[in-house]
Formats: structure tokens, sequence, C-alpha cells
């Protein structure tokens, strides 16, 4: 029996990415969490435990994402343990458009670095898992909670995280498979002129909006012309999916980062449009689950167990 010589616990929010117009910028932490333990063990090898959301999909050898971004900060470090074991207890459905790649990555950083004494500071540990993830939106919310813009200055990350007041986000995930590669191989190389006035003049508007917790404006702010025309085709029954949340009384729906996950923001009836929204999906075909989350303004928490 190998020898536990030290523990340390991650626990990850869930994220919902671009919101409308913020592509690829904009993220917004959920109250829904993924938790890795990672434990330094005497005898070499590596094992791993996945219980939860991706059991018997998550691999549980070297590709695992938690251990290959772990591996990357025992290089930088210069430090690693002989043995490792990881048990990964998820509550975030991967492949979702929630952020569960984002949740891996960040886990295995964030305890690797713990587990190692690793002395990188936080921006390093963020921008680390922002060229592991090849966008922020997912990350930074991720990691800070609440309401993020990330701007990326070559691989430099700025960020700000943005106050919001209490609010319940509507999501509900197609049984349908659309990786995120496959999501940004359908945008166009370049977009027309009016169209990015359209989607900078409401990445402004979202955070007023967000912040101010103001349906009504964010009704004119969550709408996008860069990604969703390109990808809403690619998932069936989506586009009626926004026309009987809005009849339901959301006063915005948007994809969920690249999908097939929906979310829908309103003051009242998330249930009512948590269901509607099941039902235009389940007549085109696709069975779906719901969640209404809160929002979550706590972000990463590490615990040295
Ligand atoms: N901004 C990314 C995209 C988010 O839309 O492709 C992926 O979760």
């Amino acid at each position: 029996m190998a020898e536990a010589l030290k523990q340390v616990k991650v626990s990850i929010p869930a994220t919902t990415a671009n919101l409308g117009p913020g592509f690829d910028c904009l993220g917004l932490a959920l109250g829904l969490r993924n938790e890795i333990w990672m434990t330094a063990v005497s005898e070499p090898g590596l094992t791993i435990e996945v219980d939860g959301e991706g059991t018997g999909q998550i691999p549980t050898d070297a590709a695992n994402l938690a251990v290959q971004a772990a591996e990357h900060i025992f290089e930088l470090v210069g430090k690693r343990p002989s043995g490792l074991h990881i048990r990964q207890q998820n509550d975030i459905p991967i492949s979702s458009g929630l952020g569960s790649s984002a949740a891996a990555t960040l886990g295995g950083i964030l305890a690797a670095n713990a587990l190692v004494d690793g002395a990188l500071t936080e921006q390093q540990l963020v921008e680390l898992a922002v060229s592991m993830e090849g966008h922020p939106d997912n990350i930074v919310p991720a990691f800070y909670g609440g309401l993020t813009l990330s701007v990326m200055d070559e691989d430099a990350l700025h960020v700000e995280t943005i106050a919001v007041p209490p609010l319940q986000v509507v999501i509900v995930l197609p049984d349908f498979d659309l990786p995120t590669a496959k999501a940004r191989a359908a945008l166009p190389a370049q977009i027309p002129l009016r169209d990015a006035i359209f989607n900078v003049s409401r990445v402004g508007l979202v955070i007023r909006a967000l912040e101010r917790g103001d349906f009504a404006v964010l009704a004119l702010a969550m709408q996008d012309q860069m990604h969703q025309p390109y990808r809403l085709p690619l998932i069936p029954g989506m586009v009626d999916v926004f026309e009987v949340a809005k009849g339901e009384g959301a006063t915005a729906v948007t994809l969920s980062g690249a999908g097939p996950s929906v979310a829908a923001f309103a003051p009242a009836n998330h249930q009512a449009i948590a269901e509607a929204i099941q039902a235009a999906f389940a007549a085109a075909g696709l069975p779906s689950r719901a969640w209404i989350l809160p929002v979550e303004n706590t972000g990463r928490v590490i615990i040295d167990d």
C-alpha cells in the first residue's frame, strides 16, 4: 500500500462563456462544482478515480487533462512527487459548454502547484491554464468567480472582475455531441464590419446590464452576430429553443460557450423556461438535462487536506 505523503483538494466552479456578444472574453461562474483531490504517494505510478459526470469517459491514465496540467507544473517547478493519486468528483457535465475542461485544467494546475509547494504566482497559474485551454473565458471566471472580462495582449492576460447581484440562470444541456473544436471550426475567418459593431456595442452593455441586474437592458445586450448565427444551426431544435424560452419570459437566451448547452436569463419563471426549452429539444428528438443555477461569486478554492 502506497503511503500518502501530502494531499490537497481543489474545488472549481462551472462557467458559461461568451454571454452572447462577448466571444472569447466574457464569462460567468455558476453554482455547480468539480472537486479534485491530488495526493503525493511514496510508490511510483499514477492512479486516478473519477466519480460523477464523465465517469467511464474521462481518461484514467496520463491522457487525463488534470494530469497533463499537473505535468506542466511539475516541469516548471522542477519537482514531482514519486507517485500520484488523483480523485475527481465531478458535477459539471463534460463536453457541455459549461467549462468542464477549464475545471479539469485549473484543478490539475492548482492542485499540483500546492502539492509541490510551487512558487508560481496567481497570474502565472492562470496564464498557464489559459494557454492550455486556448481561450480565457472559462478559465478566468472559474478562477476568480462571478462575472469576468478577459483581455489577452499576446500571451499576457488582463482581467476585470465585475460584481453582479444574485441571479439565477437556466441551463439546459441537450444530449448532442458538439465538440468545441467543431463549433470553432464553423466560424468564418472574417465577419462583416456591421456585425463587429453589433457585438462591440453589446459587450459593454452586457456588463452594465448584469452589474445592475437590469433584465430589460440584458435583452438588448445579450445578442450576437459573431458566433451564434454559425453555431445554432448545428444543434437540432436550437433556433426554436431561443423562441420558446423568450415566450416563457426569458429576457435573454444565449448559447453557453460553444454549446451545446443553452443559458437563459430571467427575473422569474425559471422552472417554466427550463421545461419549455426541454420540450423544444424533445420535439427535435433530443433528450436533455436542466439546471437552475445561481451565479457563483467564489472561484477556485484550494484546501491542504
Ligand atoms: N469562447 C469559446 C467558444 C468558449 O465560444 O468557442 C468555449 O467554451
